[in-house]
C-alpha cells in the first residue's frame, strides 16, 4: 500500500485569533468566513476527502467549537466522521499532534490548515512516485512572490530538501511550504520533543526539519496547473473568492 493510501485520519487546524481580519473575526471564526458562496472550511475538508480520508479531527478555539458543530455536525451529511477538540491558546501548528494524540493512536496522519485552499487535479497525482515507502513525511511547495512570509525549503539539485526555514529574511528558494502535511506515526514522538520558538509556538517547520535529518521528508512541488491560497489576509481572501467565482462560472 502506498504512503498516501495508508493515511485514513486527518486533522484540520482551525484555531487562532485571525487578528489580521479584525473586526470581522471578532464575531466569527476566520475559517467559517465565506470564500465566494461556501464557508472556507469546506475547502480543506474536501482536500482531505480527495486523499481518501474520512476520519477527521477538527481543532478549534473554545469560542468557535459550537459554530463549527452547527455547520459540519458529526460529518454524517458528508459521509465522514468529524470529532472536535479545543486548542485553548494558539501555541503552534505542531501542537495539533499533542492535542490529537488519542485520535491519531498508532496510525499515520494528515494535517491541513483550516485557511488553506487548494484547487486543481494534480495535487496527489505523482505522490506515489515521490514516496512509496510506508513512512516519512510529505509536504507541498508552491511558487510565491513573497516566500519570506512562509516556511521556505532549500532544495538540492537532485530535488532533495536540505532544510526548511520559517519566514527567512533571505529565502533560499521561491517556494512556500503550504499548509498540508502527511506524516507517519513517529510524528507523535517528534512533536513531544519540540520546544517553543522565539514567537512562543511549537513550529511545524522544526518538526519537518526532524524528518529531513532522518532523510525522510518528501517535497511535492505544485505546478502552474494548481492554485493555492492561504486566505489569512483581506487581499488573499478576496482573491480566493474571485478565483472560485470565476471557476464556478
Ligand atoms: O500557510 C502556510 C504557512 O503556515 C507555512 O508556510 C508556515 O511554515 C507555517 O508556519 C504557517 O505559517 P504562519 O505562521 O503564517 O501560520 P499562522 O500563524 O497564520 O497559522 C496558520 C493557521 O493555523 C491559521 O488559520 C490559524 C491556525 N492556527 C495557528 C496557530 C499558531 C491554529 O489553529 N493554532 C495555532 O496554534
Amino acid at each position: 500500500m502506498s504512503f498516501l493510501n495508508s493515511i485514513k485520519k486527518g486533522i484540520i487546524l482551525s484555531g487562532g485569533t485571525a487578528s489580521r481580519l479584525f473586526p470581522i473575526t471578532l464575531g466569527s471564526s476566520k475559517q467559517l468566513l465565506n470564500v465566494y458562496d461556501k464557508p472556507m472550511i469546506y475547502y480543506p475538508l474536501s482536500t482531505l476527502m480527495l486523499a481518501g480520508i474520512r476520519d477527521i479531527l477538527l481543532i478549534t478555539t473554545p469560542q468557535h467549537k459550537e459554530l463549527f458543530e452547527n455547520i459540519l455536525g458529526d460529518g454524517t451529511q458528508f459521509g465522514i466522521k468529524i470529532n472536535y477538540k479545543i486548542q485553548p491558546k494558539p501555541e503552534g501548528l505542531a501542537q495539533a499532534f499533542i492535542l490529537g494524540e488519542e485520535f491519531i493512536s498508532n496510525e499515520p496522519v494528515a494535517l491541513i490548515l483550516g485557511d488553506n485552499l487548494y484547487h486543481g487535479k494534480e495535487l496527489y497525482q505523482k505522490i506515489d512516485q515521490l514516496n512509496n515507502n510506508a513512512d516519512g513525511a510529505i509536504v507541498f511547495g508552491y511558487p510565491v512572490k513573497n516566500p519570506e512570509k512562509y516556511g521556505v525549503p532549500e532544495i538540492a539539485t537532485n530535488g532533495q530538501v536540505k532544510s526548511i526555514e520559517e519566514k527567512p529574511l533571505k529565502p533560499k528558494s521561491k517556494y512556500a511550504i503550504t499548509g498540508l502535511y502527511f506524516y507517519d506515526n513517529t510524528v507523535l514522538e517528534k512533536a513531544k520533543q519540540l520546544k517553543p520558538s522565539k514567537r512562543g509556538e511549537l513550529e511545524i517547520t522544526d518538526l519537518n526539519n526532524m524528518y529531513i535529518k532522518e532523510g525522510n521528508l518528501y517535497l511535492q512541488l505544485m505546478s502552474r496547473g494548481m492554485a493555492w491560497f492561504d486566505t489569512g489576509s483581506f487581499d488573499s481572501l478576496f482573491n480566493a473568492s474571485s478565483y472560485i467565482k470565476t471557476i464556478q462560472e
